[in-house]
C-alpha cells in the first residue's frame, strides 16, 4: 500500500494501491469478442448528454469518446481481465466508467486514472459519475500532469496490463505518455489510443511500430473509419515507389506504405507489448516510420 499523500500526490478517490498479485496471464487473442458495456448509466449519459459535478449541478458532456469506443474499451478490459490498468486524461470520465465497469465484472483489478484538470476545470465530474455507478473505490486519481504522476508510478514498482492515452495531444506529450507507459506496461499488455488519427498522435502509433516492440492488436472493430480513400494518382505512385529500391530509400515510409495496410486505423488504435525494449540507448537514429 502506498501513502498517496507522501508519494504519489493527491488521490481523492482513495490511495494508489500497487497490486501485490504479479500473477497476470496473457489471454489469447484469438478468444477477444467485441461486447457493448450495457450501464443504464452510461447509456443515458449519452442520450442525454449530461453530467452532474460533485456539487450536484448538471452539467453538459461536452468532451467524451463516442459510446462503441467505451464499449472497445470494455471488451479489451474484459478480455484482458489485467490485474492494474491506466488511463491518462479523465475529463468526464466516460472511458473510465467504461473501464472500471469491466473490472467490476471481471471481479479483479484496479484502475489508476491520471488528469491534473478534474477537480478544477472538470468540476469533479468524473468522480460524481463514479460515485453515482459505485465504481468509486475500483478507481484512484491523481490529479497531477502525467509526465509527473506515471514516473512516481514506476518508481512505486507499478506495472499495468491496459493503458489508455487520451491526455495532452501535443505530439511531445504523446510521445512521453507512451515512454512512460511502456515502462510499467506488462509483455502481452495493451495500449489504445484515442484519436489515432490525429497527426501527433498516428505519428506516436507509427514509432512504436516501427522502432519498439509494438504490433497492432486486431479488435475487428474500426471507430471511426476514415471517409477518404487513396486517389488513383496515390496508388500508382506507391506501386511505383514498391517496385524501385532506389525510391523506397528516399520516400517516407508513411506514403510508401498505407497506415490501413499496417492495420491502424480509425479513432482508437489498440497495441500489444510484443518484448521489452531491447534498443541500444545510443542507437542514434530511429528506423523510418
Ligand atoms: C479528451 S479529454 C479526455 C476524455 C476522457 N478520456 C473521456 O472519455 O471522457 C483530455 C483530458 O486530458 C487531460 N490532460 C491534459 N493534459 C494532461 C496531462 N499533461 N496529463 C494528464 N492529463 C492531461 C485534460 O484535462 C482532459 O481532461
Amino acid at each position: 500500500m502506498i501513502d498517496s499523500t507522501s508519494i504519489i500526490g493527491r488521490a481523492p478517490m482513495g490511495p494508489f494501491v500497487v497490486a501485490e498479485r504479479t500473477d497476470w496471464i496473457e489471454p489469447d487473442a484469438s478468444e477477444f469478442r467485441f461486447q457493448e458495456t450495457g450501464c443504464p448509466f452510461i447509456t443515458n449519459a449519452f442520450k442525454t448528454q449530461q453530467l452532474s459535478d460533485l456539487k450536484g449541478r448538471v452539467r453538459s458532456m461536452d468532451t467524451f469518446i463516442p459510446r462503441e469506443q467505451g464499449d472497445l474499451l470494455f471488451s479489451l478490459v474484459r478480455h484482458l481481465k489485467p490485474l492494474q490498468t491506466i488511463e491518462i486524461g479523465l475529463a468526464n470520465g466516460i472511458s473510465a466508467l467504461h473501464i472500471a465497469r469491466a473490472i467490476r465484472e471481471n471481479g479483479c483489478g484496479h484502475h489508476w486514472a491520471i488528469d491534473p484538470y478534474q477537480t478544477t476545470d472538470w468540476h469533479g465530474v468524473a468522480l460524481a459519475s463514479l460515485r453515482q455507478t459505485g465504481l468509486d473505490s475500483l478507481v484512484s486519481l491523481d490529479e497531477r500532469p502525467s509526465h509527473w504522476a506515471v514516473p512516481d508510478l514506476e518508481e512505486a514498482g507499478g506495472r499495468v496490463q491496459f493503458a489508455f492515452v487520451d491526455g495532452s495531444h501535443l505530439l511531445d506529450y504523446v510521445m512521453a505518455d507512451f515512454m512512460m507507459i511502456d515502462r510499467i506496461l506488462d509483455v502481452g499488455g495493451l495500449i489504445a489510443f484515442d484519436d489515432s488519427d490525429w497527426p501527433a498522435v498516428l505519428h506516436v502509433i507509427r514509432f512504436a511500430v516501427t522502432n519498439c516492440e509494438y504490433e497492432v492488436f486486431p479488435t475487428g472493430v474500426v471507430i471511426e473509419p476514415s471517409p477518404f480513400r487513396p486517389r488513383l494518382l496515390t496508388k500508382l505512385a506507391r506501386r511505383l515507389v514498391h517496385g524501385s529500391a532506389r525510391l523506397q530509400r528516399i520516400v517516407r515510409r508513411s506514403f510508401s506504405i498505407p497506415d490501413a495496410e499496417r492495420g491502424i486505423e480509425g479513432r482508437c488504435v489498440v497495441l500489444r507489448k510484443t518484448a521489452n525494449d531491447s534498443r541500444h540507448a545510443l542507437q542514434g537514429q530511429p528506423e523510418d516510420f
